[in-house]
């Protein structure tokens, strides 16, 4: 049974972490290093593993689990989500203002927002606590989705001084860059990818399995409010405020406008900048700042008639195919791209586009010689969006993938169910090649010099099977390759050398394990310490790691149950290639899951060191004592902190203790 003390530590870790996760989610400034907070994360898991009637809905270790349902149950809003009536020029924007003047005898403010391409949401909070997350549906009844939305890591799940019932709305987007890595391993997957962050953002929301949501890295920005009791909040600008006051994040681009003409300029001045921001929008929308205003011009059955949305023209681009090529990626995916007339779009002269698999060239009915619209998606990637089917001459060619790999000419195949073609063929060069380049490129094992082309030498020249035999080249063996002086020889000799000291995170992302990038590696890293430990761990182990999907699992696993592969970790290990991670050193578990505070002076070392030393042993340290404290080290001298430890029973030790603890 849980004591009161137990019950008052584990609020005191969610309270702890509650704002540590929203200086980390929310404003981007974290305090303490994710190593830290991942203790801190780990003590309540401990906790509540151990207790586990101690656990409430809306602690954070509660965000992915969640039952997941197999229909999205329907729920009619108390206030119905309206949408918002489009402008597309300054003078529909006049017009608008023309309606609200003749609405309003008094003066008027506008404020202008940036129009985040998601999909808009409404959070319902009873007493502070997330209750319902409903998406918009129809306007009038709106779908269940809470399990997903509280995989949403800058959402808060429990709001301090709330009001008793409030429902914040905004909207939940996909990040370009989590768009971006979605698609590649789409890609790579042999999965249809998403056509834009919304879509992307829409399909993750709509997942039976918070699982699936939460690997997804969805994000959230408050911008209203639906039915609310007990909150004095009378303008837009106040709102945006108080959201803020309650840990939600709230797009900072906000503007108080005085009148159309600066509405304008302000929508002006976003067009290109909103491009470089890290998350897709499609315009603006302007606002009455004043509530008492909104609601004296009131709605239509369909928008708010004191508010307008701005929209900004889709960058497109025409321009006609040329040629169908087929290249393959690390994993051995045979991925066509259509190579392009090259044409301007968005800031950058566009000469390919990918076409991602053949179901994709089949839905959309590209053939060679088509004259295509083009788009980037996430701001990046140039995509196609459709054939111009009537520019067609009759001589375009419809495209088929190759029966055989363009490198190896062995036969390739389509499993099941995917719509990737792959070169099974494990001594492909083509795959090799990938495997070799990306091992040595500088996010993996950064071996400087060893690029495409002495990769292919070093193929060519027969001299090279894998990745673990880089480390076996003597500076005789590169110098047999044409065009190669003994001095480049000898500095690639020694590059391959210095790699052996990269250590487990960079050594993980350089196996080239599917799916598992260099975020993820450095996760497993950090949490697993050893490359003994990784192969030892079983899916469920990897999975319960905050930020390890299941699909990342799966991959690892199957990654370290081949035999080939166990191999080559082995002839790497004989090598003296490093196995462990460099990072966070860990050298014994004397601190294990001990929340530290250091006071007084030390004789034998510096406060660094010793905090150091705990960090290494498993604890984390803390600058001042709270309620998450569990030990205090007091040096000579110790003063208020010695004394409030004392009051809080909290175990005291001194520096001998300490030394003797960590074996000195
Ligand atoms: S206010 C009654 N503010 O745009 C007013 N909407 O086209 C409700 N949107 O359904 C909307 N950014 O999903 C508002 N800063 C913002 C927005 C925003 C994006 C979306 C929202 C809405 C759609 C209307």
């Amino acid at each position: 049974m849980a004591t009161e003390e137990i019950i008052q530590k584990a609020e005191a870790l969610r309270k702890e972490i509650r704002y540590h996760s929203y200086r980390y989610y929310v404003l981007d400034q974290p305090e303490i290093t994710d190593y830290e907070f991942d203790k801190l994360y780990r003590s309540l898991v401990d906790l509540e593993t151990k207790y586990p009637d101690i656990v409430t809905n809306d602690s954070p270790t509660q965000r992915v689990g969640g039952k997941a349902s197999n229909d999205f149950q329907k729920v009619k809003f108390k206030k119905p989500m309206l949408s918002l009536a489009n402008a597309f020029s300054g003078d529909e924007l006049k017009a608008f203002d023309a309606r609200i003047r003749a609405g309003l005898a008094d003066k008027y403010e506008y404020i202008t927002e940036l129009k985040i391409d998601g999909l808009s949401m409404n959070l319902i909070y009873e007493n502070g606590r997330l209750l319902q997350g409903l998406t918009r549906g129809d306007g009038r009844v709106g779908e269940d989705v809470t399990a997903n939305v509280k995989t949403i890591k800058s959402i808060p799940l429990f709001i301090e001084n709330a009001p008793p019932y409030m429902e914040v709305r905004g909207e939940v987007y996909m990040p370009r860059k989590s768009f971006i890595a979605l698609n590649e391993k789409r890609d790579e997957a042999g999965v249809m990818p998403f056509a834009n962050c919304r879509n992307a953002a829409a399909g993750s929301l709509r997942q039976l399995d918070p699982h699936v949501t939460a690997a997804r890295h969805l994000d959230f920005f408050a911008y209203a409010l639906g039915e609310a009791e007990g909150l004095d909040i009378h303008t837009q600008e106040e709102l945006l405020k108080q959201l803020q006051r309650f840990h939600f994040r709230v797009n900072p681009n906000y503007k108080k406008c005085a009148s159309i003409d600066e509405v304008i300029e302000e929508v002006g001045r976003w067009e290109d900048k909103r491009k470089s921001l890290g998350y897709d929008t499609d315009g603006m929308v302007i606002k009455v700042n004043d509530f008492e205003q909104q609601n004296k011009l009131g709605a239509t059955v369909k928008d708010p008639k004191w508010a307008m949305a701005y929209k900004y023209p889709p960058e497109e681009a025409i321009t006609q195919i040329k040629k169908i090529i087929v290249t393959m990626g690390r994993t051995g995916v045979l991925t066509p791209s259509a190579d392009v007339t090259p044409v301007p779009l968005a800031g950058t002269i566009v000469k390919r586009a990918t076409l991602h698999n053949i179901d994709f060239i089949h839905e959309k009915d590209i053939r060679e010689g088509d004259f295509v619209t083009i788009y980037k998606a996430g701001e990046i990637i140039p995509e196609i969006a459709g054939v111009l089917k009537d520019r067609r001459s009759g001589a375009e060619k419809e495209f088929e993938m190759p029966k055989t790999c363009p490198v190896c000419g062995e036969t390739v195949s389509r499993p099941e169910g995917e719509a990737a073609v792959r070169c099974t063929n494990a001594r492909c060069g083509g795959i090799l090649r990938q495997k070799l380049i990306h091992f040595a490129s500088r996010d993996a094992m950064n071996i400087d010099g060893l690029g495409p082309a002495i990769v292919d030498g070093l193929l060519a020249y027969n001299l090279i099977n894998d990745p673990a035999d880089l480390y076996d080249l003597k500076e005789d063996d590169i110098r047999q390759m044409e065009r190669m002086g003994e001095k480049s020889a000898g500095n690639i000799v020694k590059a391959i050398a210095d790699s052996k000291e990269r250590g487990l995170a960079k050594l993980l992302f350089a196996l080239g394990i599917r799916f598992l990038g260099a975020k993820g590696a450095d996760i497993l890293a950090t949490r697993f310490h050893t490359m003994e430990n990784i192969m030892m761990a079983d899916i469920q182990h990897i999975q319960s790691v905050d930020g390890m999907g299941d699909v990342i699992a799966h991959s690892v696993v199957e990654y370290f149950q081949d035999e080939k592969n166990k191999q080559m970790i082995s002839r790497l290990k004989g090598h003296g290639v490093v196995m462990h991670e460099l990072k966070e050193e860990i050298e014994g578990d004397a601190f294990l899951n001990e929340i530290v505070v250091l006071t007084g002076k030390l004789t034998s070392m510096g406060r660094h060191e010793a905090s150091e030393i705990i960090k290494k042993n498993g604890g984390t340290t803390q600058s001042s004592i709270t309620k998450t404290t569990t030990l205090v080290i007091a040096g000579e001298d110790a003063g208020s902190k010695l004394e409030k430890a004392r009051a809080k029973g909290i175990t005291v030790i001194d520096e001998a203790d300490f030394l003797k603890r960590i074996g000195r």
